[in-house]
C-alpha cells in the first residue's frame, strides 16, 4: 500500500470511529491536504468554519496566511503535508478540550507515521505542547508557551523517527496581532534553512 492508499484507510478508520468526541457536531470530517510523501509537516489546533464546510485544513482567514508562510520560503502545497491536532471543528471555534487532545491525537500519531516526516512545524500552543510533551497529552500543562519558544528549533523523538520541530506562532494569531508579524518573519527564516537542509539531505 502507499502512503496515499493508507491515509485512505485511516481516514475511514476515522469516519467510522462513532465515538470520537465532536464528530456529531461537525459538517466534515477536517484530515488533511498535501502531499504524503513530504518531509515537512505543518500542524494546527482545528478546523473553523470554512474548514469544516470544506472538509479541508487550513481554507480560511488563518489559510490565507499560511499559505503566504510557505510561498515566503519557497514551499507550495506539494512541498508539505498539512493536518491538526483535532479531526473534528470544535463548536464556535472553543479551544480544544484535554479529552479531546487525548482522543484524536492518536489518529495524528498515525498520520504521522505514515507520512514520516523530518520537520514538523507546530502551529500554536496546542501543537507545539503537545510535541513538546512526547506526544502525551497529560504533560501538556507543564510545557512552555509559544510566546518563549517560538523559532526554537527542538529534536524530538516519535516511535523510531527522529523529527526536526519548530514551534511558530499560529498564523490566525497574525491576523489579529500585527506585532507578532516581525517575530513570524524570523521564524520563517529558521524554516527556510532547515527546509534547505532537508533538501539538501534529501
Ligand atoms: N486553524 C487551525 O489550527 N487549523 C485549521 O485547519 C484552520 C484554522
Amino acid at each position: 500500500m502507499d502512503k496515499q492508499e493508507e491515509l485512505n484507510k485511516l481516514r475511514e478508520e476515522i469516519i467510522a470511529d462513532t465515538t470520537l468526541p465532536l464528530r456529531e457536531g461537525a459538517t466534515n470530517l477536517v484530515f488533511g491536504k498535501g502531499n504524503p510523501q513530504a518531509k515537512i509537516l505543518f500542524v494546527g489546533e482545528a478546523a473553523g468554519r470554512q474548514e469544516d464546510l470544506q472538509g479541508l485544513p487550513f481554507v480560511g482567514a488563518a489559510g490565507k496566511n499560511l499559505d503566504k508562510l510557505l510561498s515566503a520560503v519557497g514551499l507550495s502545497l506539494d512541498d508539505v503535508y498539512i493536518a491538526n491536532i483535532l479531526k473534528y471543528r470544535p463548536p464556535e471555534n472553543r479551544n480544544p478540550t484535554s479529552e479531546e487532545i487525548r482522543t484524536h491525537t492518536p489518529y495524528l500519531i498515525k498520520q504521522i507515521k505514515i507520512i514520516k516526516p523530518k520537520v514538523i512545524c507546530s502551529l500554536g500552543n496546542y501543537a507545539t505542547k503537545f510535541f513538546l510533551a512526547g506526544c502525551n497529552p497529560d504533560g501538556m500543562d507543564k510545557q512552555l508557551g509559544i510566546t518563549q519558544v517560538h523559532g526554537k528549533v527542538k529534536i524530538i523523538q516519535i516511535d523510531d523517527m527522529t523529527i526536526t520541530l519548530i514551534p511558530l506562532f499560529h498564523p490566525a494569531a497574525i491576523i489579529y496581532n500585527q506585532n507578532l508579524i516581525i517575530e513570524w518573519e524570523k521564524d520563517l527564516k529558521i524554516v527556510k534553512k532547515e527546509v534547505e537542509n532537508h533538501k539538501s539531505t534529501s
